[in-house]
């Protein structure tokens, strides 16, 4: 099948490369001409594991990217992979997929015959139907349901296991009222299905729209409700890792997603529940659970820093911020906890040193002026104190380093340093 994606983010790029592993022609269409050559040149334009040799595979030979619309004419379908960023208010501006939906409007105006076009961005119920399918049909002078049909396709991909979470999908959601819209997207996804044991979901347009922000929303949910319990564990000595292996045993449960300490971060939970808990009070309605998801979230590091204030007086010192990637394995630090717990450290006087293997030059628009190390240990030298705020694998094994400090305080907001003697450790949970 000829199919099209629109946008070379994270999301648009792993589609395309994936769809195209699949056996399909994939049209990549982005306004970014570097991105553009990297994936003609079978390069990935960012970083993300299996990307690269898909590219190399397939880029300028079964997926080509382009800059010009026209392109996708050859193409039956069309995933709209555009982002959807929050606004003040946390509702989703969808001023970038509405203006893409406008340009594909209108070069749909040069078809004849069908066309699908696909909701591949996370947007608020109604947005496809009401908003960009309107879009699509004036712009296009084609009729929906009849030479235009529409459908929502949300992802699952986190990042830095996007190519294999597409490949490994627990189910594909489908959305959408056309019968030629279903057909085409069961057929774009029938090698993955086939080989998958992925539940294929079909739905209506609107369900689908907030499948995806029900799954964010319960994930973020999950978290902070472990780090609730976690919070009353602390309290009570308990150790709240033993409590959650347990409970995580009933089937019910589930044990994924109950580690608890600093809490969520990245470009997509605080995003996403903002924008439902915003959408559903323009209704009327107050989600008391979601408001309390982000009240808990956003408490984690306030009660870190409290931790480390009950060991150290921290004003003028020097402490040590291990890990600044929102979660190991990326050098993503979009709504990262180690950046409240920096804002929190300097507040309170601390001279930081930073280190992270991956995610310091990011960081650093966020903090210009504060030490990034090379090393932890060139962190941790001359440092009071030590947090800890991403759970990369290296800092397990972290052990004279920590003799290097003036005092050896280490509070861990991820459990992933041992206690042991010579070192006073606070676990945020546990
Ligand atoms: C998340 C979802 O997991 C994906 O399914 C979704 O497609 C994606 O958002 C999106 O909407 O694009 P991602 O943001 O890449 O993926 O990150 P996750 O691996 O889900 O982790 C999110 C945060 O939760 C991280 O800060 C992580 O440290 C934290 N977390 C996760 C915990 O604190 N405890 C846990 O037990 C699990």
């Amino acid at each position: 099948m000829k199919l099209s994606v629109i946008g070379s983010g994270y999301v648009g790029t792993t589609i395309a490369a994936c769809f195209a592993e699949l056996g399909h022609d994939a049209v990549n269409v982005d306004i970014d001409e570097a991105v553009v050559n990297s994936i003609n040149d079978g390069r990935a334009p960012i970083h993300e594991p299996g990307l690269e040799a898909l590219l190399e595979k397939h880029g300028g030979k079964s997926l080509t990217a382009t800059t010009d619309y026209d392109d996708l004419l050859e193409t039956d379908i069309t995933f709209l992979a555009l982002p959807t960023p929050s606004k003040e208010d946390g509702s989703i501006d969808t001023s970038i997929i509405e203006a893409a939906a406008e340009t594909l409007g209108d070069t749909l105006r040069e078809k004849a015959g069908d066309h699908v076009a696909v909701t591949k961005s996370t947007v608020i119920p109604t947005t496809t139907t009401e908003t960009l399918a309107p879009i699509l049909a004036d712009t296009s002078g084609k009729q929906l349901g009849e030479d235009l049909h529409v459908a929502m396709n949300p992802e699952f991909l986190r990042e830095g296991t996007a190519v294999e979470d597409f490949q490994n999908p627990d189910k594909v959601v489908f959305g959408s009222d056309s019968e030629t819209a279903i057909n085409t997207l069961q057929e774009i996804f029938e090698p993955l299905t086939k080989a998958s044991n992925a539940t294929v979901v079909e739905t209506g347009v609107e369900e689908a729209e907030m499948i995806k922000y029900a799954n964010n929303a319960f994930l973020a949910s999950k978290v902070s409700l472990i780090n609730d319990i976690g919070n009353i564990c602390k309290e009570f000595g308990v150790d709240a890792y033993e409590v959650a292996d347990a409970i995580g045993l009933d089937n019910r449960i589930g044990e994924r997603f109950l580690r608890s300490g600093l809490g969520w971060g990245g470009s997509c939970f605080g995003k996403d529940t903002n924008a439902i808990i915003h959408a559903a009070k323009e209704t009327g309605y107050e989600p008391a659970m979601l408001d309390a998801a982000v009240a808990v979230n956003d408490r984690q590091p306030e009660r870190l820093l409290s931790l480390l204030d009950d060991h150290i007086d921290v004003e003028s010192e020097r402490v040590a911020v291990l890990g600044l990637a929102f979660k190991p394995g990326t050098d993503d630090v979009r709504d990262s906890r180690a950046i409240p717990v920096i804002n929190g450290l300097q507040e309170r006087g601390v001279n930081v040193a930073a280190y992270d293997p991956v995610a310091a030059e990011n960081m650093r628009t966020h903090f210009p002026d504060i030490e990034y190390t090379d090393a932890p240990q060139d962190a941790l030298a001359g440092a009071s104190a030590c947090v800890v705020c991403t759970d990369w694998d290296e800092f397990a094994v972290l052990d004279e380093e920590f003799d290097a400090m003036e005092t050896r305080v280490v509070v861990d907001g991820r459990r992933i340093i041992e206690r042991r003697d010579g070192l006073t450790y606070e676990g945020l949970t546990w």
